[in-house]
């Protein structure tokens, strides 16, 4: 039983025995007791001024000692307002720590067969590009989310689903077609995510240029709607877009040529985009691709029209009214029967349904979306979705770098690749300065430098709100002194040191601790056991709260404190071997602790740095 569980469950008695009132246990306030005051827990006591008639100074030191005579697991007690601060003796921690001890997996449930099922997607790209900052923050907050929603028991599919399908891929084809003379990933030994990525921004280029020499000669003195009017005019008759529309016609159509081209390329990027999930560190255990699940949304949206869900207008379009929820009208098939956006996602979301029994979907898509995921969940309730009314957009804000604003359009996006490449450089002239690596292989010193440059990226960007805009600074993050993941598996690989020290000396640690005196113990070392349990509520809320951060944030403090511990006392030098079992223990289940939370984060730890 949770130690607060157990103090409200007394107090129920006290305030029975002491007022005769009968009250909810659910109701009785407990708290982590404020750092400037004595004491672990406090009850909140204003609730029962009513019922003792008496000031709260009063009804508190009633009601404390009551507590302390009647509560073996309270030894003191002191009151400070209407506050009942209350000191819990050092066994029950230690017999928590022991607990804590024995559990591998503290704060972890697994999933039995009647947990309900999530579906995580995450990632979800186009094909005509290589992956960047923004979908860095994605894959990391949906990879962590996935994670800690397995740790609370759920049954998790992590998904995925590729646009791999569109105008933006033939773009991307036709200036292969045009520019590319054959090349490949093997020819220029580029990832082929980049190559084609190349030919879109190549696209791009000849596109503007065609555009500008298609503008009227006056176009500059026109006023600035014509010159509008007259740039929409030039961009339709742009001979390169109107190949590239001829030719997703050609896709659809199932053109052999077309489609052999397509696959060919998409495979390209498929390979690297593996490459770049490798390396992050995420996975699925699914993937859907657009080109498979757009018909099934076009079948789906024309049962729903005649069903009457949706409506047609003249010019044949189908569409969706929304006005009975405040919203206007949607389309979901244009007048010439091509499928938009929305439409795949009603596919995918039929497709997925089939193959999973799902209870919930959460959604990782910018904020930039939140429109269409609105719009979809009304969709798909309508179209009896058990899941659609309370699907999760898990909304995300955008992430820059110092520099300025990302823009996908001009070519200036941080490439994602490149900013792993960066991170591991600065990981290791940082070590280098720090001169720490001394004395191992360059594969051991090559392996920490990725496991310090990954963490410090995966920390930065996690620890921050989700919801929030941010600026990702590569510098800052790195730091080993301030709130970054090198600072986490830094004192990490302390703990690891000082039990190789241990084990050097003989020391096996055993779980039955400290079994008599525990008058040595300091409140630093209580404090420390404290947020140890505290692990498995933080665990609870990130899923509640579906916010990676709060775990980031604990594994910070819970770093923070042991170092001020460990600066503060000795382990190794401890005189008593009871003293210094305890600490070891201690320092272990720290250790242990940091381990399973950065974990959840997907940041791996190193045993020296
Ligand atoms: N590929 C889309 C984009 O890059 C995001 C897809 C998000 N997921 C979804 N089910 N609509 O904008």
């Amino acid at each position: 039983m949770k130690i607060e569980t157990l103090i409200a469950q007394k107090a129920v008695i006290a305030i029975k025995e002491l007022y005769g009132q009968e009250i909810d246990a659910a109701t009785v306030q407990v708290q982590k007791t404020k750092r400037e005051f004595e004491g672990h827990l406090t009850i909140v006591v204003f609730p029962y001024l009513k019922m003792s008639r008496k000031g709260p100074e009063q009804t508190a030191t009633e009601i404390g000692t009551w507590l302390r005579e009647n509560v073996e697991e309270i030894s003191s007690y002191n009151v400070i307002k209407g506050f009942l601060n209350l000191v819990i003796s050092s066994s029950v921690w230690v017999d928590m720590l022991n607990g804590i001890n024995a559990d591998e997996n503290y704060g972890f449930r697994s999933a039995t067969d009647d947990s309900p099922l999530v579906m995580i997607e995450y990632s979800s790209p186009n094909t005509n590009k290589p992956l960047h900052l923004g979908h860095v923050r994605n894959n990391l907050l949906g990879g962590a989310l996935a994670n800690i929603m397995a740790a609370n028991g759920y049954k998790v599919v992590k998904t995925n689903i590729v646009n791999d399908r569109g105008i933006h891929i033939c773009k991307s084809m036709l200036a292969w077609l045009k520019w590319g003379n054959g090349a490949t990933p093997e020819s220029t030994g580029k990832k082929g995510d980049h190559l084609i990525g190349d030919y879109y921004v190549e696209f791009d280029k000849h596109f503007r240029a065609e555009v500008k020499s298609l503008l009227p000669a006056n176009y500059s003195e026109l006023d600035e709607k014509a010159q509008e009017e007259a740039k929409a005019k030039a961009e339709k008759e742009s001979p390169l877009m109107q190949e590239a529309h001829a030719m997703l016609v050609k896709w659809e159509a199932g053109d052999p040529e077309v489609r052999a081209l397509w696959e060919r390329m998409n495979n390209w990027v498929y390979a690297g985009f593996d490459e770049t999930y490798r390396r992050l560190g995420v996975s699925f255990d699914k993937i859907y691709y657009e080109s498979q699940t757009y018909l099934e949304g076009k079948k789906t949206v024309m049962e729903g029209l005649e069903k009457g869900l949706f409506f047609r207008k003249e010019d044949g379009s189908v569409w969706a009214d929304l006005t009975q929820n405040g919203l206007d009208q949607k389309l979901l098939l244009r007048s010439d029967g091509t499928s938009v956006y929305m439409t795949q996602d009603i596919g995918t979301a039929q497709l997925r349904f089939r193959d999973y029994p799902i209870d919930r979907m959460i959604y990782v898509v910018g904020n930039e979306q939140n429109y269409h995921f609105q719009v979809l969940s009304i969709l798909l309730d309508r179209l009896g979705f058990k899941w659609g009314k309370d699907l999760v957009h898990f909304s995300y804000g955008m992430v820059e770098l110092p520099e300025g604003k990302m823009k996908s359009r001009e070519g200036t996006v941080v490439d994602a690749d490149d900013l792993m490449d960066e991170m591991i450089a600065t990981a290791r002239a940082t070590s280098a300065e720090l001169g720490k690596l001394d004395g191992l292989s360059k594969e051991e010193t090559d392996e920490i430098m990725r496991i310090v440059g990954m963490g410090a990226l995966k920390y930065f960007i996690l620890k921050v709100d989700a919801r929030k805009n941010m600026t990702f600074n590569p510098k800052e993050s790195i730091d080993f002194n301030g709130n970054t993941g090198p600072f986490i598996q830094y004192t990490y690989a302390r703990i690891r040191s000082i039990m190789r020290k241990a084990a050097d000396e003989g020391i096996k640690l055993n779980s039955n601790l400290y079994a008599d005196d525990k008058s040595q113990i300091s409140e630093k070392e209580l404090g420390l056991i404290q947020m140890l349990i505290g692990f498995q509520d933080v665990v609870r809320q990130a899923a509640d709260d579906y916010n990676p951060s709060v775990i980031a944030n604990y594994c910070y403090d819970l770093a923070k404190e042991f170092n001020q511990f460990y600066h503060d006392f000795s382990i190794m030098h401890e005189p008593t071997r009871e003293l210094k079992m305890f600490r070891l223990v201690l320092a272990q289940n720290v250790g242990k602790i940091l381990k399973l939370g950065t974990g959840l984060l997907g940041i791996e730890v190193p045993e020296r740095m």
